[in-house]
């Protein structure tokens, strides 16, 4: 009798290549401007505007979830991208703020989509899951585990940020990215990732509460354990140095140069960073994306709100390079090189 074969007993045929065939994001309708939060905290429009280059930030509704923000930005990939859901054998989230510890929210997601095909896991790597998430599925696909691919960054912050903390809460906003990943013979793609983590920093960006190592209690919820808590200077430096180093590495292990770089999408949290970053590798301001004057750092979105806007503003054309480069709590960090 013939045995069922595993799927990786495919690993050992030759790899092929990964292309992101769509892209797709949502933020939610409702903006907090810069002056709202004037309201809320003791900060102004100029402290925000200066320290971070964030004007305004999308916040969702009560009842939206990141299964919902993700949903939307999976239907406009996979429209972009030309398939249908049932084609997709596998949904990657990264998220730090599911709809609820479990089911995971790909699965939530799988369900809104129609994706019925789809193998379905979250991710945690904070800011950096998206770009984890497209490694990942880059890996399935270049081994021939699967053919079709979808990768989320989805996060809705706003349900995990201390409104009576000036340090943090001008800081972030909710929204989702995604992109479709395939093989598709003749066309380009993923040419390296770099990943890296160190959790020896791990509680300078954190939200320590909320888990296994301290539920929530009547005695506790007054100091708001489960918002995000952040050493802001130490987070700047750690962010610039790691980006910075992932960058580099990763250009070398392609073969590149950062003159070969049509566009670098760096993760959107703070505008110095972003600054500093183009600045160390030698790139102008025109070849480096920015939209979170519009967003604030939304988190795993972040990188993938930033990739789908690119595409769409037509700033990378075929055959081009660019660099996407993130980093989060963990710490997380990594830098794809793709040619688009
Ligand atoms: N409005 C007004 N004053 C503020 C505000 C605010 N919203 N927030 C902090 N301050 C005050 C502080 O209380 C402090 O006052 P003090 O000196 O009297 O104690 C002072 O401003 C600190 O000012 P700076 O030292 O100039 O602040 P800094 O230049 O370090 O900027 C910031 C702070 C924006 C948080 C910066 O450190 C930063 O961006 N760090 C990176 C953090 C980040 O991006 N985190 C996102 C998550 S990680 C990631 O996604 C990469």
């Amino acid at each position: 009798m013939n045995k069922p074969q595993p799927r990786t007993t495919r690993l050992h045929k030759p790899k092929r290549t990964v292309s992101i065939i769509g892209t797709g994001s949502y933020v939610p309708e409702k903006v907090l401007t810069n002056a709202a939060l004037e309201k809320l905290v003791d900060t102004s429009d100029e402290w925000i505007v200066s320290r971070t280059g964030i004007k305004e930030r999308r916040v969702a509704a009560p009842e939206e979830s990141t299964s919902d923000l993700a949903s939307k930005a999976a239907r406009a990939a996979i429209e972009k991208a030309g398939i249908s859901a049932e084609e997709i054998d596998m949904i990657i989230i990264g998220t730090v703020t599911p709809d609820m510890a479990f089911p995971n929210t790909a699965c939530l997601v799988q369900k809104q989509i129609g994706a019925k095909n789809a193998i379905c896991f979250d991710l945690s790597a904070a800011c950096s899951g998206f770009l984890f998430g497209l490694e990942i599925a880059q890996q399935f696909i270049s081994s021939r585990t699967c053919d079709t691919i979808l990768v989320i960054g989805a996060d809705k912050l706003s349900g995990i940020v201390n409104w009576q903390d000036r340090n943090t809460c001008v800081l972030f906003g909710d929204g989702a990215g995604a992109a479709i990943l395939q093989h598709r013979p003749g066309s380009h793609g993923i040419i390296h990732t770099t990943m890296g983590a160190n959790g020896d920093y791990a509680e300078i960006l954190h939200m320590p509460g909320g888990g296994s190592r301290m539920p929530l209690t009547k005695e506790n919820i007054e100091q708001r354990p489960n918002t995000i808590h952040m050493n802001g200077k130490d987070v700047y430096k750690q962010a610039v140095t790691a980006m910075v180093n992932a960058a580099h590495e990763a250009l070398e292990t392609a073969g590149l140069q950062t003159k070969d770089l049509a566009c670098v999408i760096p993760h959107q949290a703070n505008l110095r960073i972003i600054e500093a970053i183009g600045s160390r590798l030698g790139l102008g301001p025109e070849r480096v994306f920015c939209n979170l004057q519009h967003y604030g750092n939304t988190s795993a979105a972040a990188v993938a709100i930033a990739l789908d806007e690119a595409a769409r503003a037509g700033r990378m054309k075929r055959d081009d390079y660019i660099l996407l480069v993130v980093f989060g709590g963990g710490l997380t960090w990594a830098c794809s090189v793709i040619q688009w």
